[in-house]
């Protein structure tokens, strides 16, 4: 049995609290003084946290729904310390969970069944930028801001990025296969993974980090665990393939007549911009909200129906020798050719283009002045997408009358966040009611953010009993003992 070092989850919107065998009050007490024994014993006893004033910060989630509790939070320096908690808590069959910045959005970090907490924020080394092979090696620990800064400096790039760049680790990003804002030009986190290094379930250390671009030597350990959320092992360090610098870049706001032209225009981009970096809609009640909380004028004149923000990277004007168009002078082209376009505010200039975006970057922050928020994060087609958007919040209203929905995302992936705010008590019926939305249009219910504790009912939703049984396989082959992260992605038994 793997033992829980505390008390019950109490994740808001209900999930039990109870588990099989004693419940879990009655051995917390004993089960913390062993653990505790165990993990100083496997680690220096200063990377072991038991103060709870410093264990707020890691057993709660960044929007609050999820609150959990713990009996240590280990913060081990390196890989040969994380190796020897986990085969000190494999042997002893206590169950962890690993963490990275904490920025997660499904639960998936948070110990919400008392589990050890693995911080892995101290593997923080930018280990080595390798110009020539155009790749980094950087500890999981690295904030993914520090890695695009630190590619910057060297000339490149690195092609995920997010809102929560400063807090949200390279670890996290790839334990949750974090997509972000430009997935559109360079894909998800998996995508940019040549190697990693990671600590299995038993403690054995597997680091496969030569980043050869080409490599059929077996299976490819980093996509298993892209997306594992902890489960399969603990990721320790990462090789990423870096992007060529950017050299000029041009934002685009555009207000469009229907949800339906945004959609469409964003194909049409797509299909039509080599240089497509973005493209994101917002809808006009997450629009003032933004205004609202972050004291912003509006971005256009007048309301629209629809809102896009789009990216456009490229040459700067004249840079490719022909005397060419610089993104700014494209962007506006295609603008122009689009049908149902009200408006637009255009910005190639750093100033501007981030005005623009703070538009769509702020919405997770304006969302959290509201209350603590539902949030899923779904894919429909993109045939489904204007239906699907037009559906929710009457869904929503259905079994939440009092809740306000709030709509946005990465339209050109199809990906919506689907975020409800004034939803205390009814959490779980928003979820299924939404979740059943996208069922039925053959989406994804988890788009970004991972399953966590949030969405592990509903996997059967999107994955077969065939597919789960052979996810439950692979779990028992790199988990034997069950320890990591045992609450998160697998529906319970
Ligand atoms: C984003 O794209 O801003 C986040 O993934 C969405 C969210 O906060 O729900
Ligand atoms: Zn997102």
């Amino acid at each position: 049995m793997v033992h829980d070092t505390g008390p019950p989850d109490r994740h808001i919107g209900g999930v039990s609290g109870k588990r099989g065998g004693r419940p879990i009050e009655e051995e917390t007490p004993t089960m913390s003084n062993q653990v505790l024994t165990i993990l100083r014993d496997a680690v220096d006893a200063t990377c072991v946290l038991t103060d709870p004033d410093v264990m707020t910060g890691y057993v709660r989630d960044w929007t609050g729904r999820f609150v959990g509790r713990t009996a240590a939070v280990v913060r081990p320096a390196n890989t040969a310390q994380v190796a020897a908690v986990v085969q000190a808590c494999a042997q002893h069959e206590v169950a962890l969970v690993p963490q990275g910045g904490n920025t997660g959005l499904a639960g998936g970090g948070v110990p919400t069944r008392g589990e050890i907490l693995l911080s892995l924020r101290g593997l923080s080394d930018i280990l080595q930028v390798d110009v020539a092979a155009g790749q980094a090696t950087v500890g999981a620990g690295v904030p993914v801001g520090v890695l695009r800064e630190a590619a910057s400096a060297a000339g490149l790039g690195y092609g995920v990025d997010l809102a929560s760049r400063d807090s949200a680790t390279v670890g996290g990003t790839v334990a949750t296969n974090a997509g972000g804002l430009r997935v559109l030009r360079y894909g998800d986190t998996r995508a940019q993974l040549l190697g990693v290094e990671a600590v299995l379930g038993d403690g054995s250390v597997v680091s496969h980090l030569a980043g050869l671009a080409r490599d059929n030597t077996g299976y490819h350990l980093p996509s298993l665990l892209a997306g594992s959320e902890g489960t399969l092992g603990v990721v320790t360090a990462v090789r990423v393939r870096l992007t060529p610098a950017t050299r000029a870049r041009a934002v685009g706001l555009i207000g469009l007549a229907s949800v339906p032209d945004a959609v469409a225009a964003a194909s049409l981009l797509r299909n039509g911009l080599p240089g497509l970096a973005a493209a994101e809609l917002m809808l006009p009640p997450g629009i003032d909200l933004v205004m609202r909380a972050c004291r912003l004028s509006p971005p256009l004149r007048g309301t629209h129906a629809a809102y896009l923000l789009v990216e456009v990277t490229g040459d700067a004007p004249g840079e490719d020798g022909a005397g060419g168009n610089g993104p700014l002078d494209i962007l506006a082209d295609a603008v122009a050719g689009l049908p149902g376009v009200a408006d637009a505010s255009l910005a190639d200039d750093r100033p501007g283009r981030e005005a623009l975006w703070a538009y769509r970057e702020r919405h997770t922050e304006s969302i959290n002045t509201c209350g603590t928020p539902v949030k899923m994060d779904v894919t429909v087609t993109p045939d489904a997408l204007p239906s699907f958007v037009e559906a929710v919040p009457a869904a929503v209203r259905a079994v939440a009358p009092e809740a306000s929905t709030w709509l946005f995302g990465h339209v050109a992936e199809g990906n919506v966040h689907v975020n409800v705010t004034g939803a205390a008590g009814v959490g779980e019926r928003v979820e299924d009611t939404v979740f059943r939305l996208v069922a039925e249009r053959g989406g994804s219910i988890s788009t970004e953010h991972g399953i966590g504790t949030a969405k592990r009912r509903w996997l059967p939703l999107n994955r077969s009993p065939a597919e789960i049984a052979a996810f439950r396989r692979i779990k028992q082959a790199l988990d034997p003992a069950g320890i990591l992260n045992p609450n998160v992605l697998l529906p319970a038994l």
